[in-house]
């Protein structure tokens, strides 16, 4: 091997070790790990909400179908929240469907919707310009 090659192989285990080390403290670090895991019963109503494509006509984060409202923030609107939800649960209307859910699939819906609305604000519009450029949102418990 002549000397030339010798020190391209030098550098090229040099990076890769960098390259290791880096992505260690990349994939390890907290910054990664979800700051909102769900409870086990909003896991159920996650799944009704999907089953029953609840998505199809409302939002979370705006992203959904777009015949009914977007329900990120309506556990805690103060004109709404559980009981509210609880009643549209149970009756439809007139554009959305009556479901037969048990009191226990209303009860894992509701929440969902509560986890959902902890997360944060839809649409939010606090937010500030930092000096750097960057704009940052304001989240619901500082997160
Ligand atoms: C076929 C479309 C459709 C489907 C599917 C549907 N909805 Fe609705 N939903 C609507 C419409 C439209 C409204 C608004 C009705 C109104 O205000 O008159 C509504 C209203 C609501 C409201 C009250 C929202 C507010 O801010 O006033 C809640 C809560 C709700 N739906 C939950 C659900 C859940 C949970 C599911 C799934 C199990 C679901 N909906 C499935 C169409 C639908």
């Amino acid at each position: 091997m002549s000397k030339i090659t010798k020190r391209y192989i030098f550098v090229i285990a040099i990076l890769l070790a960098l390259f290791s080390v880096y992505n260690y403290f990349i994939y390890t670090s907290e910054a990664y790990t979800a700051t909102a895991a769900l409870s086990p019963q909003a896991v159920k109503g996650q799944e009704l909400w999907q089953e029953n494509n609840c998505w199809s006509c409302h939002q979370l984060y705006g992203l959904g179908g777009y015949l009914g409202p977007d329900l990120t923030n309506v556990y805690s609107h103060p004109d709404k929240g559980p009981v509210y939800i609880n009643a549209f649960l149970n009756s439809g209307v007139k554009s959305m469907p009556k479901f037969q859910f048990s009191e226990n699939e209303k009860a894992a819906i509701i929440e969902y919707l509560r986890m959902v609305d902890e997360t944060g604000y839809y649409p939010n519009f606090d937010a500030s310009i930092e000096n750097s450029g960057w704009v940052t949102l304001k989240y619901k418990n500082g997160r």
